[in-house]
């Protein structure tokens, strides 16, 4: 294919037992967020939230940028690099570039090689006239930019889906300040951002009645099992998700259910009836929060879009 070229930074993965082995060593257990989308079956799982009423996020985003479209469009300008931070949501980016004026290219960063690599082909036989630069690196690292694309004067990133919600703060300001270096100071930035709401909405999207959200972090364990032949039997947990106010953000855990000793990879971890392992933090901002972060990294707030009950906002970032 000849729209199609395909860069290699040979991103370090996360070594799952590594990372397994030392979540289930600390005071309080923990696993990376990143687990949740270790195989076929967690990504499935994923989808199938985004479907959820209850889960408001992925409809209200898709919602707010259908809607907004031509604005978004006209505020981007013609020749855009559109990059990409991850490659997951399909709809939303397929969205954009149908409507982008002459968009230059299509820069899809993800650590998910294969994954990447089907999605970067897809695409590109999808928009024969549309540069596809697939980047295998991990966007959270200061990354370089391939020369092809470097004086590419209008640069924008997509980061949908309010992913930056699952990163602490010192951890989302460096995110952003990264995303300025990337853009080299110009160019801008089209970002989702879950906005702090009705505790109980917040609780239902993280408690689904069809019990979506439930399998979806219990399955982290049946991944444990496979990988690293572990003996986590998931009726002996539960999922546990709850708005906690003070850090303005969903906390998902597994609750051991009894007092009991789980074997991994030939270590033994013992659980208290009670005891948590915390597999997720999703952060959820007030606009003056989100506001705030973004002008401490850098960026200017040139506009923002959102519904009319403002459970989530869509923001575009410029560097000058
Ligand atoms: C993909 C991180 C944005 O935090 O809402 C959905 C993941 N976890 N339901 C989120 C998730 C439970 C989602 N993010």
């Amino acid at each position: 294919m000849q729209n199609l070229s395909f860069y290699d930074y040979h991103p370090t993965l996360l070594n799952f037992c590594d990372e397994v082995l030392k979540g289930l060593s600390l005071p309080q257990k923990k696993f990376p967020p990143q687990f949740f989308y270790h195989d076929q079956k967690g990504s499935d799982l994923f989808n199938q939230i985004c479907k959820l009423d209850e889960y408001y996020v992925t409809c209200t985003e898709i919602k707010i940028l259908t809607q907004n479209i031509k604005e978004i469009s006209n505020i981007i300008g013609e020749n855009c690099l559109l990059i990409e931070y991850g490659s997951g949501s399909v709809d939303k980016a397929y969205l954009l570039l149908d409507a982008l004026h002459n968009p230059y290219g299509y820069m899809p960063i993800d650590i998910a090689k294969i994954h990447l690599l089907d999605y970067a082909k897809t695409t590109a036989q999808r928009y024969p006239n549309l540069q596809v630069i697939a980047l295998n690196a991990d966007y959270t690292n200061n990354i370089e930019i391939p020369e092809e694309v470097k004086n590419i004067k209008n640069k924008v990133i997509f980061f949908a889906g309010s992913t930056i919600g699952n990163l602490d703060y010192e951890d989302a300001i460096l995110l952003l300040k990264q995303s300025v270096h990337l853009l080299e100071e110009k160019g801008g930035l089209l970002i989702g951002v879950d906005l702090k709401k009705d505790p109980n909405i917040l609780h239902s999207a993280y408690n689904d009645h069809e019990g979506i959200t439930a399998d979806f972090n219990l399955h982290v364990l049946e991944n444990i099992n496979q990988e690293l032949k572990a003996n986590f039997n998931l009726n002996n947990f539960s999922h546990y998700a709850f708005y906690n106010p003070y850090f303005g953000r969903i906390e998902m855990h597994l609750i051991s259910k009894i007092s009991q000793e789980i074997k991994v990879a030939d270590q033994v971890f013992n659980f208290k009836a009670g005891e948590s392992i915390h597999t997720e933090n999703s952060y959820k901002y007030s606009q003056e929060d989100f506001e705030f972060l973004a002008k401490e990294s850098g960026f200017k707030i040139a506009k923002k879009w959102s519904d009319p009950q403002e459970f989530f906002a869509l923001y575009y970032l410029t560097c000058e």
